[in-house]
């Protein structure tokens, strides 16, 4: 809070708040198929209703005057804070803006099978003044979103193994989330504030996408966690390599290519036809929730033999993919479609195990759907 105070008035764009949700309590979950506690750290250790309100109440009010009059707020937590917190933005002045559910598309089980598994976050988004409008820029949202509005629920998954190279927070929160937060509310060159920094994702995911960070935490041990992170996106091929993990969403872009033996695969983009199937397969493709919303598909490999397909839902739950030839005898051109996919084929051969519904290991690929965007170049 002493740290906060330093901050000058009406400079920051954005803050995003990952506050102790003072949840650990002794309780139990899994991590690598081990049973472990769930407590964080002291800093995590619940109190009493009132010293929990007037924490929120205190770091909140200071936060406030370090925004711009059009800046925003994020704040995540589950239902041990995040009511409260909501209670603190409306005595305070904040104008709420959304709540976002964030999903966890890969929630580890309940242990204790007394209640439903706890598979989601909620994160407040606030303005500063209720009168000056904030920044949201919705059209790269919907682009995020394969072309239509994006609602409030997220479906993101956990922090990975590829976030924790320098170490590991025991709250990290993926990048994937905070690259879509940043891309939310600010612009290149703006300057985002993290009073809980723990490890720094906040940083890392500003710093890749060309905005700047200050971050603040308790725990010096944290922060040099946030430095060697630091450390490492000054690496400029690391630092590609994470823009691009951190913008990928598994969970909406992943299809499954089953029998496509490199000289199928060619038969199937010069015949312009293959069968998805969104259950067990023993076609093609298996896909993902979320493909089915796909219309239009574009198939090539590493860029140059690309080609535009249609789908088309054919009997039982499979589709049909038109080919040019066959797009142009129907009177379609590529300006009439609403979004493209695309479908790069990478060459490492999938962990069947992983996937039972697969019947083959053999020529099993995994496909990355990818705005046509990223395809053509467009930021
Ligand atoms: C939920 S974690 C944030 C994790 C972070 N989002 C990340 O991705 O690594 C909350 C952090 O707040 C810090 N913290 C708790 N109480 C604090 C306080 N009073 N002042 C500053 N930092 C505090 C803890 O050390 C912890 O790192």
């Amino acid at each position: 809070m002493e740290r906060l105070k330093e901050i000058e008035d009406n400079s920051i764009d954005a803050i995003f708040a990952d506050p102790p949700y003072f949840l650990s309590n002794g309780g139990i979950s899994v991590q690598s198929g081990k049973q472990v506690c769930v407590d964080k750290g002291e800093w995590d250790k619940g109190g009493t209703p009132e010293y929990i309100y007037a924490f929120n109440l205190r770091w909140l009010e200071l936060c406030r005057p370090k925004l711009k009059e059009n800046g925003t707020i994020w704040i995540s937590g589950t239902h041990h804070n995040i009511h409260v917190v909501m209670r603190c933005l409306q005595e305070l002045g904040y104008k709420v803006l959304n709540t976002i559910t964030w999903q966890k598309t890969d929630p580890p089980p309940n242990l204790s099978c007394k209640y439903f598994n706890f598979s989601t976050e909620l994160i407040i988004w606030a303005r500063k003044n209720q009168k000056v409008t904030h920044k949201f820029n919705y059209e790269t949202m919907k682009q995020l979103n394969g072309g239509t509005q994006m609602t409030d629920v997220w479906r993101i998954p956990s922090v990975s193994k590829w976030e924790k190279t320098c170490g590991k927070h025991p709250t990290q929160k993926p990048l994937r989330l905070l690259y879509r937060i940043i891309l939310a509310c600010t612009h290149e060159g703006d300057t985002i504030l993290d009073p809980f920094a723990g490890s720094c994702t906040t940083g890392i995911a500003a710093n890749l996408l060309g905005r700047k960070f200050i971050g603040i935490d308790q725990s010096e041990e944290y922060l040099q966690l946030g430095i060697r992170r630091k450390e490492e996106i000054s690496d400029p091929q690391t630092a590609e390599r994470l823009l691009k993990k951190m913008s990928e969403n598994p969970e909406e872009v992943t299809v499954l290519v089953n029998h496509a033996k490199p000289e199928t695969r060619f038969l199937m983009i010069e015949k312009g036809i293959c069968y998805l199937r969104a259950g067990e397969s023993e076609g093609s493709l298996q896909v993902t929730p979320g493909f089915e919303k796909m219309r239009y598909v574009l198939l090539h490999t590493n860029g140059d033999d690309a080609q535009l397909f249609r789908i088309r839902k054919g009997k039982e739950g499979s589709f049909q993919i038109w080919n040019k030839e066959t797009l142009e005898k129907h009177g379609f051109h590529p300006e009439h479609a609403l979004y493209y996919i695309v479908v790069p084929f990478e060459n490492t051969p999938l962990d069947y195990s992983k996937h039972p519904n697969l019947r083959q290991r053999i020529n099993t690929y995994r496909a990355q759907i990818r705005p046509l965007s990223d395809f053509i170049g467009l930021k």
